[in-house]
């Protein structure tokens, strides 16, 4: 350590685009403006409860701002509170967090830098509770942290999203078919709501607004009537029919959050062939949202939320996370942050504009 300052950094949950521009910003920064050192933990909380870190330096982010993934590896899984350990065919839980307390405190570090998404975060607020001094910054593909208008990585899954949608018109038009787009979000329907609107989807289908399958069918046969022989559905994994469930693809047991959803498209796509007599197929964009190149937005954004989580830390400003509100970057306290999803409201303007061009939303 040059002058004794050192800052630690992890990054947990699903990978987006995005999180190695954040990494590069937050290192560079604070070797350049503040000369601190800078320890990346590997694997989110797996490092911090193993003690699985190395120095980065200024070479070591160089050349990754367009990088995907992140080059720290992450886990969804990994949880100092409630850490799953497999004993043959048996999963047991252990609370590790004073094992995490120790070896942060042991690191002599000023700050640990947390990028990640609600559960990660959430995590974050426990650790700076039991004195770690922490600041988050808001990632996933979702968009569904409290406290931010937006999230790193949620531009670059749209545009992918909206890439697939745009293509799937084509074989749509060519063969008369209904095309079915299952995208994530989780139990939010931002990725849905965006790129339905950006891709030109006829039927949009979020959980937020619940669905019914006649509906649907109506508006199919409809634009059949009017000569549009193919219709584009955008439906977000965690959406439902009015009265029914989500579609549930796994359960990941060593996961807080143990649910992975998906297959609803494929659920709805023979609801819809039945009621319609169109042929229809589901293609479900699925981790390809996760992957390759952030957009310019992104990074930019990345960029941004990096160099002015170095600023809190300078300010000793911890507990917080660096939102988005407007075009402002504020500091918001990770308790607010924790508490569940930000989930499309029903009086967004987005709704409304495309119920203005005819989309359907199922209701
Ligand atoms: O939170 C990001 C996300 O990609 C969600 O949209 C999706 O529901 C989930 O993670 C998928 O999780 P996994 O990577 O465990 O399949």
């Amino acid at each position: 350590m040059k002058n004794g300052r050192r800052i630690a950094i992890l990054t947990g949950g699903g990978d987006c685009p995005g999180i190695n521009a954040v990494i590069r910003a937050v290192t560079k920064k604070a070797i350049l403006q503040y000369g601190m050192e800078i320890i990346g933990i590997e694997d989110g909380y797996h490092g911090v409860i193993h003690n699985r870190y190395r120095k980065l330096e200024y070479k070591d982010v160089s050349g990754i701002l367009t990088l995907g993934g992140t080059i720290l590896g992450t886990s969804k899984t990994a949880n100092p509170y409630r850490y799953a350990i497999k004993k043959g065919n048996k999963l047991e839980f252990k609370d590790m967090s004073k094992t995490a307390v120790r070896n942060m405190k042991k690191l002599d570090i000023e700050c640990l830098v947390c990028i990640g998404g609600d559960g990660t975060l959430g995590i974050a607020h426990d650790l700076f509770r039991d004195g770690i001094p922490v600041i988050g910054l808001p990632k996933t593909i979702d968009n569904d942290l409290r406290g931010t208008d937006i999230t790193f990585g949620f531009d670059s899954a749209v545009w992918i999203a909206t890439e697939g949608i745009d293509r799937i018109h084509t074989t749509a038009q060519s063969h008369h078919r209904v095309m079915i787009v299952e995208v994530m979000g989780h139990h939010a329907g931002w990725i849905a709501l965006h790129s339905g609107i950006a891709g030109g989807g006829d039927i949009i289908l979020i959980p937020e607004i619940p669905y019914k399958v006649d509906v649907i069918a109506k508006k199919v046969k409809e634009r059949s009537r009017k000569g549009k022989r193919f219709s584009i559905v955008v439906v977000a994994e965690g959406a439902k029919p009015k009265g029914g469930d989500i579609v549930i693809q796994r359960i990941v047991k060593e996961s807080s959050d143990p649910i992975r959803l998906g297959g609803i498209g494929f659920v709805l796509g023979e609801q819809i062939e039945k009621r319609t007599g169109v042929e229809t197929r589901t293609v479900v964009m699925g981790h390809l949202q996760r992957g390759g190149t952030p957009t310019p937005f992104d990074r930019v954004l990345a960029t941004r939320l990096g160099t002015r989580g170095v600023d809190m830390i300078e300010n000793k400003e911890f507990g917080y996370m660096v939102g988005v509100r407007g075009e402002a970057l504020v500091k918001v306290p990770l308790k607010d942050v924790a508490k569940g999803p930000r989930i499309v409201p029903l009086d967004d303007p987005l709704i409304d504009a495309a119920r203005s061009v005819d989309t359907c939303f199922g209701d």
